[in-house]
């Protein structure tokens, strides 16, 4: 915290939003096409934005939703899981991702993460299966792609199906292979902090075509095939109620935006990259763990810059840490808190942190700095002051 005397690193009217997009003249050009257009739901600019983003991934097709909850929910309807069926999920993630198995009636089982990695630890996943389990459920957390050879081979020898969390791993790659192409769907999210932004939305891919379109009905209310075309100038289309969906549409809004922010993906993911280093080089040194490097014959998509804060080595606890970066006026964010430590799981399935160590430490000492490709040279300079103050301080 700076002390009394202390000037904060910025200003509190220049505050760095943590997570914020770089939104450019296309988008905002093309939203306001939208709306001039009177074709404000889905429509033409979501097919357009599900064909770019299959393109981008080296798949047949896609299926654009309102959000990458949404896609892990209709994923896992897709495998019709039965009550007491198990699925297995990291323990360090996005309540969305336990909450989505939950929803489809089916039962999260958690497995622990590798320290350095900060992904599903294939031994543990192992350690976790029973004769219930029917899926695997991998998180590419902060966009380092899982180690998808071993998961893919215990996935093998136990018939289980494989929904990727992709929603930190549009650019993600895996020995030459795209994240989200591995299992039976790849879901991604669009929300607004993350590489791809289009406020709330996500996109899902399935190795099988008909796994999509079952998914695609499921998410329109269970109408079928290509209901929303009904208003469209071919006339009106009646339609067919085929199953109990829900409504999962992205919005033409949502898409114009999407299309513009897919074109910039490699030349935002450039500017994270350079950003990336510069942290690395900038904050070596400092009593603080910084994230491991990239493996070898991947990529990660560089969504999350996450340091571990340790009191005994930095001489300031983590959630000190997050309120001296704020009162710096540089924003921050924490990805996780280990699934365990929030009240519903552990009332729920009775789930402690402690059974799951690494996640719970990191869950404990992480803080997230930010890594938008809008930072300015200045902005990234801020945030290494703000932290290297922060850790004096803590002397
Ligand atoms: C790992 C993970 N899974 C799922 C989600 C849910 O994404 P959305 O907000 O698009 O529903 C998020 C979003 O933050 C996430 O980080």
């Amino acid at each position: 915290m700076p002390g009394p005397g202390d000037s904060p690193i910025r200003r509190r009217e220049d505050f760095l939003v943590f997570g914020a997009p770089a939104i450019e003249e296309a988008e905002i050009e093309e939203v306001v096409a939208t709306l001039r257009s009177g074709w404000l739901g889905t429509g033409p600019r979501v097919a357009r934005f599900e064909q770019a983003f299959a393109e981008y991934k080296g798949a047949q097709s896609a299926a654009a939703v309102n959000s990458c909850t949404a896609a892990l929910h209709l994923a896992l309807l897709a495998l019709d899981l039965e009550p007491g069926d198990e699925v297995i999920t990291t323990a360090l993630t996005f309540c969305a991702t336990v909450n989505a198995i939950i929803h489809a009636g089916a039962k999260p089982v958690l497995a622990d993460v590798d320290p350095a990695t900060m992904n599903l630890d294939p031994v543990d996943v192992r350690r976790r299966i029973t004769p219930r389990t029917r899926a695997l459920m991998p998180v590419h957390f902060a966009g380092r792609p899982c180690d998808m050879d071993a998961l893919l081979a215990i996935a093998g020898q136990h018939g289980l199906r494989v929904v990727e969390d992709c929603a930190h791993a549009i650019e993600t790659e895996y020995r030459g292979r795209k994240a989200g192409t591995f299992g039976d769907f790849g879901c991604f999210s669009f929300y607004v902090t993350k590489n791809v932004a289009t406020g709330e939305g996500g996109m899902l891919l399935a190795r099988r075509e008909e796994d999509l379109a079952r998914a695609k009905v499921l998410g329109l209310h269970g109408m079928s095939k290509d209901a929303w075309k009904r208003f469209g100038d071919e006339g009106y289309k009646h339609y067919q109620v085929v199953d109990a969906g829900f409504k999962y549409n992205m919005m033409d809004l949502q898409a114009a935006i999407g299309i513009h922010q897919l074109e910039r993906v490699e030349a935002n993911w450039r500017r994270r990259e350079a950003i990336w280093k510069r942290y690395d080089e900038s904050l070596r040194g400092l009593p603080l763990g910084l994230p491991a490097g990239p493996e070898a014959g991947t990529r990660h998509a560089h969504h999350l810059y996450t340091l571990l804060v340790d009191e005994r080595a930095a001489g300031i606890g983590r959630d000190a840490f997050l309120d001296a970066m704020t009162a710096h006026n540089i924003g921050v964010g924490v990805h996780y808190l280990a699934i365990p430590e929030h009240p519903y799981y552990r009332e729920t399935f009775g789930w402690r942190p402690e059974d799951y160590p690494n996640a719970m430490r990191i869950g404990r000492q992480t803080v997230s700095i930010p890594l938008s490709p809008k930072l300015s040279e200045k902005d990234v300079a801020d945030v290494v002051a703000a932290v290297t103050r922060t850790l004096e301080r803590g002397r």
